[in-house]
């Protein structure tokens, strides 16, 4: 008898085989290279440290072993991190390898067949895909006219969906406006399970659930060092009661935050008056930036709790602009072929006073 030919295996055919059809149908997080454009693409904080505390810093990691582990606790940082941050003594803190961390040990926690995660649309991407990554499902409920939170459209989605996880970005990426506390909150008394408030751009908005903690047992709050103007040194923290992040504390690797970013965060959080003025100078400037943009004709400029700045062009021609005003040297996002209403969106983050020159100008040329 003869015997069918069997093709061997190719590196396509097991790919099709063995990876998870929605992980293919995935597009990965895309960065683009900056080359030498003005970078104002990620919401960095745009300004360095002054040359004394930089020497200063070079010379605390001189006592750093880097033939030991780190320690896995990071104990001092978390203490450093309590008194820089105002964490209630009654809640907990957990490490991340930046908050994107944070968000897929809390999605592999929960993650289940079944099981999903929902969010208000549009938000921070990242959501959807560790949601994905972890293997849970996602919903995504458009937000209102305002980009604020659609309560009854909400509401009766976890209803329908019983989400595992639900994620409110405070004030929310890419719409950059605060969700009203009022909806916040009738949004963590109705969840299922466990709400995890972003406050990633805390340093630009001011305004925090921090001190609601005790009186929600399924909230817990995420923050990053990353927007404040450490995005090198990937720390984000979760803090929470202890009963959960004990839990959620299963599924993180040992040793996820390097020596190099405890004892540099340490130094930073000792010196954060510096990185405060930082901040408060982004706001400032925010403001005189989004002014400067609202005067130039064809640009819908959204008011912003953050430091960046959303805005919409005339129809169909969000592509051109990001495309003109990059080819002027200033690299943006760009939100065209989102669904929605971000379809005609850019968002820009505040830079430096030159760098916000430059970007108004290539605006104006680009419209
Ligand atoms: C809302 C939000 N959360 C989290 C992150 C990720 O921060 P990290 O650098 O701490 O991973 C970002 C980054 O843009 C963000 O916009």
């Amino acid at each position: 008898m003869i015997k069918p030919v069997t093709q061997p295996p190719t590196p396509a055919t097991r790919i099709e085989q063995w990876i998870r059809p929605e992980i293919r149908a995935l597009s990965a997080y895309h960065v683009p290279p900056p080359d030498d454009l003005i970078k104002l693409d990620a919401m960095e904080n745009p300004y360095t440290w002054p040359p004394a505390l930089v020497d200063e810093w070079l010379e605390t990691l001189r006592g750093v072993t880097l033939n030991r582990y780190p320690d896995p606790d990071a104990a001092m940082l978390k203490q450093g991190l309590r008194r820089a941050l105002d964490i209630p003594d009654a809640m907990d803190i957990l490490l991340g390898n930046g908050s994107d961390e944070l968000i897929q040990m809390t999605n592999l926690a929960v993650a289940g067949p079944g099981r999903v995660v929902l969010t208000p649309a549009p938000t921070f991407s990242m959501y959807r895909i560790i949601a994905t990554t972890t293997g849970l499902g996602f919903v995504g409920v458009p937000l209102d006219a305002d980009f604020d939170i659609d309560l009854p459209a909400t509401l009766a989605a976890m209803e329908a969906h019983r989400p595992a996880l639900v994620y409110l970005d405070y004030p929310n990426n890419p719409s950059g406006n605060l969700f009203q506390e009022s909806r916040v909150k009738a949004v963590i008394e109705a969840a299922p399970g466990l709400v995890v408030l972003d406050e990633a751009y805390y340093p630009y908005a001011g305004r925090s659930l921090m001190d609601h903690l005790p009186r929600y047992d399924n909230l817990v709050i995420i923050r990053t060092l990353s927007k404040l103007g450490l995005a090198g040194l990937r720390l984000g923290l979760m803090v929470g009661a202890r009963a959960w992040l004990e839990e959620i504390n299963k599924a993180r690797l040992p040793y996820n935050v390097s020596v190099l970013t405890q004892v540099s965060a340490e130094f930073a959080l000792r010196n954060k008056t510096v990185l405060d003025e930082q901040a408060r100078r982004i706001c400032a400037d925010r403001e005189q930036m989004i002014e400067a943009m609202a005067a130039i004709g064809n640009v819908t400029v959204y008011p912003s709790h953050a430091n960046f700045v959303l805005f919409r062009v005339t129809e169909g021609r969000a592509v051109q602009v990001y495309e003109r005003i990059k080819s002027q040297g200033v690299l943006i996002r760009s939100f065209a072929g989102s669904e929605g209403p971000l379809g005609d969106c850019l968002r820009v983050t505040v830079g430096t006073p030159d760098e916000n020159k430059a970007f108004i100008a290539a605006l104006r040329q680009a419209v």
